[in-house]
């Protein structure tokens, strides 16, 4: 994707940058709009995130792969903890993100690129194609 195609992208970016926490807006080729996430959703530290997403991250183990990772949240959660994660976006400027944040593995990957659909255990295979595919420039 061409950075310049990339909206959500440039929203995290500019969120980043700015530091004001907003929501994305959506609006839609059928004039669809609406208000996105709750305001500063994507940069939420772990205390922020809703229990369930808390309770969730806990069961991770393993190879870890982070399909759609935005500002990279859970991924800098599971750094923390020591734990070996990766992280895959199809928005560059959200990968942009992730590194400017001190994300350590993530790449720009679309996953629908992988078929079938990824299951748990071909997360290596799809982190080496993710890796070797990467248009990130
Ligand atoms: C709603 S955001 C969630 C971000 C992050 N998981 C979080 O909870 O903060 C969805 C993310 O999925 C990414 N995404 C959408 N379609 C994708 C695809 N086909 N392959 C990889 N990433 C995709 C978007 O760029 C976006 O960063």
């Amino acid at each position: 994707m061409e950075k310049v195609e990339d909206a959500f992208g440039q929203f995290l970016l500019d969120t980043l940058e700015s530091g004001d926490r907003t929501a994305e807006l959506i609006e839609r080729e059928d004039n669809f709009i609406d208000h996105g996430s709750n305001n500063g959703l994507y940069f939420f530290d772990h205390e922020e995130w809703e229990p369930i997403e808390q309770q969730a991250i806990e069961s991770a183990q393993g190879n870890i792969l982070d399909i759609g990772c935005g500002a990279g949240r859970h991924l800098l959660y599971l750094q923390e903890k020591g734990l070996e994660a990766t992280a895959i976006d199809s928005s560059p400027g959200a990968v942009e993100v992730c590194r400017l944040r001190g994300v350590k593995n993530a790449l720009v990957s679309d996953v629908w690129i992988f078929r079938p659909m990824p299951i748990a255990t071909d997360l290596q295979e799809i982190i080496d194609q993710a890796k070797s595919k990467e248009k990130y420039d």
